[in-house]
């Protein structure tokens, strides 16, 4: 009886959850017929899967670990290079998208309607950085928050953290010398990541990790959290190890910034209760991205001497504060670092653009390469004397943007391409795709080449970049924009005038492939040479360092290359 009941209630709930599941997917689906009726651009749709195996057929055609907007590129460059805009309906596993490769379209999304971001992205990012954080918050929250980091990122107060940049640097440089005399094949990732994880951390916390030599427990404990994240992997999601490794190892990151912080801000409310007696002691070095946002708000929340004594580190402002700090290291290690990767990469493909870059290095700094370090802490305006060094960072970036940009529509909100047709963005996603906006043909004259000089061409040149037509976007547009753009810039600049007259490095894929090969099991190889297996796809359109689908899109198999002293320094 209660048996046959309990097989009752079964029976009905399971009844309403298919019900439930065919009548939501049934107006989805009619949704994406309706707009695709209204002559909004996608490809070759069905009622079933949507646009899921047009995806997968792309998918299909790339090494496995490729950047998975490559799937993207006929969609882009042949199918829909009249419009520029179409939509990939992913149901059921997301929620469709408007994929973005127009200038002006772009514009419209990140400056004129400034649309959000996706609802669901403090719950996509929250495994990463613990929960809100500036990357997934909106309104009130966000404004706050950005308001009290902003004057930390400025230009001008960038400029007193060269120094600290210039000694990471200066490390990084003794580890190049030992991998030359070495004279192995190495990963620049595995290199350049740890550099970039010692820099943020250094600007953004004022705490030096040395991390370069001897991975950084706390940075081990960060890098554990992201390799067992995913944002779409159902490998690695339904994995039920993974809410616990993730628990265990963020519990370490939360730990050790908390301790940070609460340092700085004893540190900050002694300065402060002294300095009420006396004038300030000259600070002896530059304040961190934290302290300065400390600072203003201890200034928010005190006036008099008693109080400040009193001051408590609230709660929820330390923990969204350590959120904040575990996104500056997400947002910024793979990015950056994928970013010096590539500048090599292009670098040791155009020897005469390397040459043009040393010679500018040489005009700054003087021939005499062992002073570059101390004339750099001690004038780090002369960063912004070198153009043609920007020249390179930001055609580099241009050719393998490292981010893109993801936002979502609202009612009352549309997009109108250049030939004024409209597309309604209530209930889809919108991404900018960087990687294509930036390799558009109509703006980007000679748009897959390595072509530093175009950023130093006067309006009568073919070549001419037009800065305001939204076609270059690596850090986006608009208040979302990338809030540490002037810190890469010098971080990279700094990279580029410590190691350029330096280094000679040269990529090591045939090896590294090479060794992949041999290292691999007897059956495989047998079956190998039988044919029975093919090689596996290892370029992308002619690339075989081509972006991963990492945070930041780094190379394939953390690029490895071999680094010699370069000639003149023998
Ligand atoms: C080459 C390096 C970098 C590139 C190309 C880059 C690019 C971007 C882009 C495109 C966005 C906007 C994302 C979107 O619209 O969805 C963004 C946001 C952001 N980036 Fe970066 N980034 C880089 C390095 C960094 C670094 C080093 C940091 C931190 C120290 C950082 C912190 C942030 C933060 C906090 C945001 C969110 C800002 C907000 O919504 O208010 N980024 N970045
Ligand atoms: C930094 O980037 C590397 C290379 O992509 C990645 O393996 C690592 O998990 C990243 N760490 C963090 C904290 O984002
Ligand atoms: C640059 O682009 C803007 C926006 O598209 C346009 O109004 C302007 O005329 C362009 N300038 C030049 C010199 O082409």
């Amino acid at each position: 009886m209660a048996l046959s009941r309990l097989s009752t209630t079964v029976g009905v709930s399971v009844l309403s959850l298919v019900v439930y599941v065919i009548s939501v997917g049934y107006k989805r689906r009619s949704k994406i017929n309706a707009l695709r009726k209204q002559g909004v651009a996608m490809p070759k749709w069905n009622w079933w899967t949507g646009h899921l195996l047009v995806l997968k057929d792309n998918l299909d055609k790339l090494p496995a670990d490729a950047n998975v907007y490559y799937a993207m590129h006929d969609l882009v460059l042949d199918q829909h290079a009249d419009t520029e805009i179409f939509l990939m309906d992913y149901w059921p596993i997301h929620e469709p998208v408007l994929m973005i490769s127009s200038p002006s379209i772009s514009t419209q999304v990140s400056v004129k309607y400034n649309l959000q971001k996706p609802h669901d992205s403090a719950k996509s990012f929250a495994p990463i950085v613990g929960g809100d954080s500036l990357i997934s918050m909106n309104g009130d929250d966000w404004k706050t928050w950005r308001a009290l980091f902003n004057p930390g990122f400025s230009a001008s107060h960038m400029l007193d953290l060269v120094p600290m940049i210039v000694d990471s640097v200066e490390i990084f440089c003794e580890l190049l010398r030992e991998r030359a005399s070495a004279d192995k094949m190495f990963s620049l990732s595995e290199m350049t990541m740890r550099l970039t994880m010692e820099i943020i951390t250094k600007v953004t916390l004022d705490c030096d990790l040395k991390n370069q030599r001897h991975e950084h427990p706390y940075a081990h404990a960060l890098n554990t959290v992201v390799a067992w994240h995913s944002f779409w992997d159902p490998r690695i999601l339904l994995n039920p190890a993974r809410p616990f490794v993730q628990r265990y190892y963020s519990n370490i990151v939360y730990n050790f910034i908390e301790s940070e912080l609460s340092s700085r801000f004893s540190e900050m409310k002694r300065e402060r209760l002294a300095s009420a007696s006396q004038p300030p002691p000259k600070s002896k070095r530059a304040k961190s991205v934290m302290a300065l946002a400390l600072d203003a708000y201890v200034t928010q929340h005190t006036q008099t001497g008693a109080e400040l004594k009193a001051l408590k580190l609230d709660d929820t402002f330390a923990r969204l504060a350590v959120n904040q700090i575990r996104l500056f290291v997400f947002a910024g290690n793979d990015s950056t670092s994928s970013t010096i990767d590539y500048t090599y990469h292009l670098l040791s493909a155009h020897p005469s653009a390397l040459a043009t870059l040393r010679h500018e290095h040489t005009q700054v700094f003087g021939p005499d390469v062992t002073t570059t370090a101390s004339l750099l802490k001690s004038q780090p305006a002369l960063l912004n004397q070198c153009p043609y060094t920007l020249a390179v960072i930001k055609e580099v970036l241009r050719l393998y943007p490292p981010s893109s940009s993801l936002k979502e529509g609202r009612p009352g909100v549309s997009l109108a391409d250049d030939k004024g047709n409209a597309y309604p963005t209530e209930g889809l996603g919108a991404t900018l795709m960087h990687y294509f906006i930036h390799r558009n043909p109509r703006f980007w004259p000679r748009a897959s080449e390595f072509l530093p000089e175009r950023w130093l061409a006067g309006p009568e040149d073919p070549l001419y970049v037009n800065a305001s037509n939204g076609a270059y976007r690596p850090f986006e547009h608009g208040s979302r924009n990338c809030i540490a753009h002037t810190l890469v810039y010098n971080e990279l600049r700094i990279v580029l005038i410590l190691t350029a007259r330096l280094f000679d490095f040269r990529q090591a894929y045939g090896e590294w492939d090479e060794l992949q090969k041999r290292e691999e099991g007897a059956v495989k190889r047998a079956a190998r040479a039988l044919g029975l297996v093919g090689e596996k796809v290892k370029t992308v359109f002619g690339e075989r360092a081509y972006q991963t689908s990492l945070s930041g899109a780094h190379p394939a198999d953390g690029y490895p290359c071999r680094v010699a002293l370069a000639k003149s320094e023998e």
